[in-house]
């Protein structure tokens, strides 16, 4: 979630195996505190049971908070694996998250405290956000975006951000965010997929005092986009770092020039209930991201209901911060949809934790009086190495609640967060979920739910979460995978121009249930424990990297004949991405090729890619029939004893291979 993790290398430990050891013998319990159940919005199994009588009712009575201009037909059509929710309803999320709140008499509360990383501060209203809202979305218009179409975005973590996106959904436009530490080919590829006709962009965006060049990376990405015929700038970083890149007459337009001259008001639109709202694309086990599609109704619904259940949600008086980047689902759904369309107060945030020092976040918290931190795992171990007297520096005391997403929670981080952020008296909410899934899926209700560090618990109302062995029964007691059984309002509708692959992906492992790609185990108590990816996707500081992804972009590297890449264990980051690579022939094994590798990895899809060890191999472990073994690469890279060896053509090569890892790991 936070990219922190890429200047905090090092560790191992915590892998799967020991996790699982570690999970048996948890048994501190946390009852939801006294005075925070006290102002609960729910206290009682009321929700589950209402859930539990009627989940279809239970969603719809959901939806009844949202605003429609028109009521559904049909709370759900259901053909396996194509759901379609609140049919025939009609609604804009623009509407819901901001007009509804403006008309309410809400216009003067502040949606975002925004700070940017150098220091600058902006206070930004409902009201403030209807107004640009509706002038950018003038802007679009006026560039010919018609509703159906698609908007790129790639920017910093401004307020322009959420306003574009709010004003693609105002006129029925789908977008598609890409991180902005995503590199040129990966954004290209992510405009030509899914044909985007407007890039949204900033000349550039602070990060650790530095300039990251947005907009020179959108010229090299457009470059092979020949269906983007327009980019907006947001004047963000001027002439710092260097300047901006220079406009191309025609094709580039500053967004303060263009909304000085739009038309302030824009009738949100009538959108069916099942119009696309976004894509974000999300790696899996190929190398081509798939372009996830989230529409109108069932996401807004599923987003809104659980920030403000596990969130606890007291939209008058909380300040709420989810310090994810927008660019990530997590960001979509609990920094801009959720929180919006619950008339929330949140800080946005552009920048690193660890600029201009360590307690940049606590300094915020304090500032703002921050009651609820939504975080990631890695994040909170960065702050539990960095050490407790960052956060002792400041006030704390207004926070009341605080969530991890991401990746499994250790309990150790789990209890340092409780301790030293939450001061002891604040719930911690594991909240399991995924792009795919829209919204969190498992977790706590924190007035309801006595939590065990390092457990998520249980699924939410309305959820149907299920464990089952290799042959698809459910597992009462054990471990397992984790499997939905039932559709869900926030459910991607597939992967867009791919509809085979979305039934292949997702529904295909285990009949009629959706397969998440996650390992979990069920305790004696029942409550669900996450223990990472099974398939080929690798989770660095809480971002999906598929393993394919890095092997393509190694093997298109001149001197690389063959590569596999593994996820190694990392006690900071859960994950790092280590490759073993085969050079052709007369190529030289250096340190500064493998330097070499690792950078071009990170040109080619971004630093979250790069990998932390690149360690040569004359030869990959193969089976007879060619495969590349992985599972006994990742044993190397984990530092664990090798399995079963018999089925490897050659079984010397992992022998070579592990003394190269040993040597590299007294190396460092
Ligand atoms: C992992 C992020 C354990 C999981 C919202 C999932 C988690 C993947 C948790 C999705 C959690 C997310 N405990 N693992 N609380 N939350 N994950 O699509 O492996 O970026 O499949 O969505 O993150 O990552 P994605």
């Amino acid at each position: 979630m936070t990219d922190i993790a890429e200047e905090t290398p090092e560790q191992a430990g915590g892998e799967t195996g020991a996790a699982i050891e570690a999970l048996y013998l948890e048994e501190r319990r946390f009852d939801p505190p006294p005075s925070f159940r006290e102002q609960a919005l729910v206290t009682d199994r009321s929700l589950y049971e209402q859930a539990e009588a009627d989940w279809v009712g239970f969603w719809e009575a959901q939806a009844r908070e949202l605003d429609w201009f028109e009521p559904w037909e049909k709370a759900l059509e259901w053909e396996l694996p194509f759901a379609k929710w609140f049919v025939g309803g009609k609604l804009n999320v623009s509407h819901n998250c901001l007009d509804r709140h403006v008309a309410a008499g809400l216009g003067s509360r502040i949606a975002y405290y925004f700070e940017g990383e150098p220091g600058d501060r902006r206070t930004i209203t409902y009201a403030d956000l209807l107004a640009d809202v509706q002038r950018f979305a003038n802007v679009l218009q006026s560039l010919g975006v018609r509703r159906g179409d698609r908007v790129g975005i790639y920017m910093p973590m401004i307020p322009e951000l959420p306003v574009a996106m709010l004003a693609c959904a105002r006129i029925g436009a789908a977008h598609s965010v890409v991180f902005g530490g995503f590199s040129p080919d990966a954004l290209r590829d992510r405009m030509n997929d899914a044909e985007a006709r407007v890039l949204v962009t900033a000349d550039g965006g602070w990060r650790r005092g530095s300039v990251v060049h947005l907009k020179g990376n959108v010229d090299a990405a457009l470059t092979e986009a020949p269906c983007v015929e327009h980019v907006v700038v947001v004047r963000r970083t001027g002439d710092e770092g260097g300047g901006p890149a220079p406009m191309v007459p025609g094709r580039d337009h500053w967004w303060h020039e263009l909304m000085a001259a739009a038309e302030p008001s824009c009738d949100a639109a009538h959108l069916d209930s099942e119009e696309l709202l976004y894509l974000l694309y999300t790696s899996g086990t190929t190398a081509k991201p798939k372009g996830i599609m989230h529409t109108t109704g069932g996401y807004l619904t599923h987003v809104a209901s659980t920030h403000r259940y596990v969130f606890d949600l007291h939209p008058e008086r909380d300040v709420y911060w989810c310090a994810a980047d927008i660019g990530w689902v997590t960001g979509h759904s609990y920094i801009v949809y959720g929180p919006l369309a619950n008339g929330a107060t949140s800080v946005l945030y552009e920048g690193t934790p660890d600029f201009p020092d360590k307690d940049r976040w606590w300094s915020i918290i304090e500032r703002y009086g921050v009651t609820t931190l939504y975080c990631a795992p890695t994040a909170i171990r960065t702050f539990m190495k960095w050490g407790s007297e960052y956060p002792g520096r400041h006030d704390l005391s207004s926070l009341k609640l605080l969530g991890s997403v991401g990746e499994p929670i250790n309990p150790e981080a789990w209890m340092w967060y409780q301790e030293h952020i939450g001061g002891g008296r604040c719930p911690v909410v594991d909240t399991w979920w995924q792009t795919e899934t829209g919204g969190i899926m498992i977790s706590p209700l924190p007035g309801v739910t006595t939590c065990k560090p390092g457990s998520a618990t249980f699924a939410l109302p309305g959820i149907g979460a299920e464990v089952v062995d290799d042959a698809g029964r459910p597992v009462e007691r054990g471990g397992g995978y984790l499997t939905l059984t039932r559709p869900w309002p926030g459910m991607l509708r597939g992967i867009y121009g791919d509809p085979e692959r979305y039934r292949d992906t997702y529904w295909s492992r285990f009949e009629g249930r959706y397969f998440a790609g996650d390992g979990a185990k069920v305790d004696d108590d029942g409550y669900l424990w996450l223990l990472g990816r099974v398939d080929d996707v690798m989770n660095v500081s809480g971002h999906r990297v598929s393993t394919a992804e890095v092997e393509s972009a190694l093997v298109d590297h001149p001197a690389v004949a063959e590569a596999a890449v593994v996820g190694a264990r990392d006690d900071t980051t859960g994950q790092a991405v280590v490759a073993f690579v085969t050079l052709k022939s007369g190529e030289e094994k250096s340190t500064e090729r493998g330097e070499a590798l690792r950078g071009h990895v990170a040109a080619r899809i971004g630093p979250i890619a790069r990998p932390k060890a690149v360690i040569f191999t004359d030869e990959l472990p193969k089976t007879r029939s060619g495969k590349i073994m992985r599972r006994l690469l990742k044993d190397v890279a984990d530092g664990r004893d090798l399995g079963d060896t018999t089925t490897l053509a050659d079984p010397a090569v992992v022998e070579e291979i592990r003394k190269l890892a040993e040597t590299r790991a007294t190396e460092e």
